[in-house]
């Protein structure tokens, strides 16, 4: 993390035309340069409606949305706001426009004004960051499900935006599917600092996050590490969410009296901590 501020919201608030209820309310945080961040919360709690907010497909109601410095409702700053969020969508089948990988990753460069050259390179680059090379001239709806996400975030890549904001993008794909584009995710955001911002309802894929923050009924309820966040189990049940295995685990341990300091994040860490004082003894 490398500290500067990337994306600000402050007091933002959203309702959809002919909603009695606001889909999102007065949810302020901000989000740092090479942060990776997590959004949970559950169904219909408002996070898809943040999500948009991020790059301003939808304008907040009342509230700000500030993208490195510019407001999202200002229209002539929107294709900059664009430019920087990325956003890779739930759905993979939905997300391409052309016949082959190679010409879908090109259309989003050439709404951009990319230069030809400039495009074979970022194309290259792009497949080749998310494992993706062999796979050019393919027809993306040939490809597995994890293998058309990787190809939605190698169109996203070769924009270059500097926040990549994932919506559910890996609830359609099978185990391995989730696993190849969490790896590519957190490579991003290793190796090239890029911003990540996770909403996803698959808890363990939010451990390895910076920080964490909770949603619930279109309000911010909650915000910390996942150390911190995944210690208040009740609270995330009541909250209609599940919990990590390891933080379920340690819970119902630590009912039965049998506790430890701080949290485990894995079920080995767990298991560890329950030979040493098992050995203690
Ligand atoms: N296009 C829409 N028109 C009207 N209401 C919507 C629309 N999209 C979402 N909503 C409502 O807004 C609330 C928040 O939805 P959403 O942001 O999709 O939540 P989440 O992504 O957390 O499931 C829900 O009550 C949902 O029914
Ligand atoms: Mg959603």
């Amino acid at each position: 993390m490398s500290g500067s501020i990337i994306i600000r919201l402050t007091d933002v608030s959203f309702a959809y035309e002919g909603a009695d209820e606001r889909a999102v309310k007065g949810v302020s945080f901000e989000v740092k340069q090479g942060e990776f961040l997590s959004i949970i919360g559950h169904n219909g709690s408002g996070k898809s409606t943040l999500a948009k907010m991020l790059n301003g497909l939808l304008l907040p109601v009342e509230g700000v949305v500030e993208v490195n410095g510019a407001v999202t409702v200002d229209e002539e700053r929107i294709w900059d706001v664009r430019q920087t969020v990325g956003m890779v969508f739930q759905n993979p089948d939905n997300q391409f426009v052309a016949p082959t990988v190679e010409d879908d990753i090109a259309f989003g460069m050439e709404n951009l004004g990319v230069p030809p050259e400039e495009m074979e390179v970022r194309i290259m680059d792009a497949l080749e960051k998310v494992h993706m090379t062999a796979y050019r001239q393919a027809e993306p709806n040939r490809l597995s499900g994890g293998q058309k996400q990787r190809v939605a975030i190698a169109g996203i890549l070769a924009i270059r935006p500097a926040v990549l904001v994932l919506d559910e993008a890996t609830a359609m794909l099978d185990p391995r599917g989730r696993r190849e584009v969490l790896d590519v995710v957190h490579r991003m955001n290793r190796e090239l600092g890029m911003t990540v911002i996770q909403i996803t309802h698959y808890l363990e894929e939010t451990l390895a996050s910076d920080r964490i923050i909770v949603i619930d009924n279109g309000s911010k309820v909650g915000e910390g590490m996942p150390s911190e966040v995944y210690q208040r189990v009740d609270w995330l049940r009541s909250l209609g969410l599940d919990v990590p295995f390891a933080s379920g685990l340690q819970d119902r341990l630590q009912k039965k009296g049998l506790s430890f300091p701080g949290l485990e994040m894995t079920t080995e860490g767990v298991l560890d901590r329950l030979w040493t004082s098992a050995l203690k003894k």
